[in-house]
């Protein structure tokens, strides 16, 4: 059934304050986002596969970690709490497939009644030590774009007083992308994967999902906030060994933008060659001096 997308907002049409439901995300609202297909193993040793939209970032700088929300007694929640592992797998956009993720996300069903619904192709990790055991590691979708391969974070509960839904921690141990996702991922990506998009489960009998339009990038405004900033970002995603403060990327608004990568880099280098992890605005003005001698002799 293909139905009409909304339109744009009206300033003159009226707010409606509307109950607030449990599950109110789906249930009060609208919020589409991706969803992950997890993977665990269950108690005899095959892997249960089940789709989950409350799957998010949480941790984000420092931490690398996820939030996932289960409903209580899920073979994902029980599975999780077994064996302290899971996978998220990341698939693109195929309708018929679709289909067989509803069937997957019927609740109630063990996993030897689920395993025929399941449409892909079940890998073993190539992660040396996940490899799939049949007994706590997982096996990966193999037509996943992405995979992330977690651990439960059981020093940080949220909360676990059986009145509610599981809500797990999942540190990221691994990002796995397949080879052409992972070239994309420099400064001037080309594409984003075409990721089906799910509302949720509404109105008691639907389960609702969207098909991503044709994805388009905005440069970032380059007349706006401190200058600075674009260069703080670059700069500390080049070498995880070595951070950059802002006092140091202000003293390096100055270069042009083409040649900006160039400088960081050359940075970069004599921080490590003189064991430097955290470039200040001493170390740029050295190096700039050293430069200026070196230039001038
Ligand atoms: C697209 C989709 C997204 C879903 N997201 C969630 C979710 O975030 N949390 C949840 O508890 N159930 C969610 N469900 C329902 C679960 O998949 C369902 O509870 C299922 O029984 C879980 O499978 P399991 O018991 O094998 O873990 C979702 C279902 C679908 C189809």
């Amino acid at each position: 059934m293909r139905l009409r997308t909304g339109g744009r907002g009206r300033s003159d049409e009226a707010f409606r304050d509307v109950p607030l439901r449990d599950n109110w995300y789906q249930a009060s609202s609208y919020w589409p986002s991706s969803f992950a297909l997890v993977t665990t193993v269950d108690e005899h040793g095959e892997t249960n596969v089940a789709p989950y939209q409350l799957s998010f970032p949480f941790e984000v700088i420092g931490g690398r970690s996820l939030l996932l929300i289960s409903r209580q007694g899920s073979n994902t929640e029980r599975n999780i709490k077994r064996t302290g592992v899971c996978s998220l797998n990341y698939v693109e956009f195929d309708r018929r497939a679709l289909k067989k993720i509803v069937s997957l996300g019927y609740p109630g069903q063990s996993t030897a009644e689920k395993s025929g619904d399941n449409p892909y192709t079940l890998v073993s990790s190539p992660t040396s030590g996940r490899e799939a055991d049949g007994h706590r590691f997982p096996h990966l979708l193999g037509e996943a774009f992405q995979v992330y391969e977690c651990s439960w974070d059981v020093d940080q509960p949220v909360r676990d007083d059986g009145a509610t839904p599981e809500y797990f921690v999942l540190r990221i141990e691994h990002v796995l992308l397949k080879e052409r996702w992972a070239r994309n991922l420099g400064d001037e990506a080309t594409a984003m994967p075409r990721m089906p998009i799910t509302f949720g489960f509404r109105g008691g009998t639907q389960f609702w999902f969207a098909e991503l339009r044709k994805p388009f990038m905005l440069r970032t405004p380059t007349d706006k906030g401190p200058k600075e900033e674009a260069i703080l970002y670059e700069a500390n995603r080049i070498d995880p060994d070595v951070a950059f403060t802002r006092e140091a990327c202000q003293q390096l608004t100055g270069i042009p933008r083409p040649f900006v990568k160039v400088a960081l880099r050359g940075i970069i280098t004599k921080a490590k060659e003189r064991g430097v992890s955290v470039v200040d605005v001493e170390f740029v003005e050295l190096v700039n001096a050293e430069r200026q001698r070196s230039g001038s002799a």
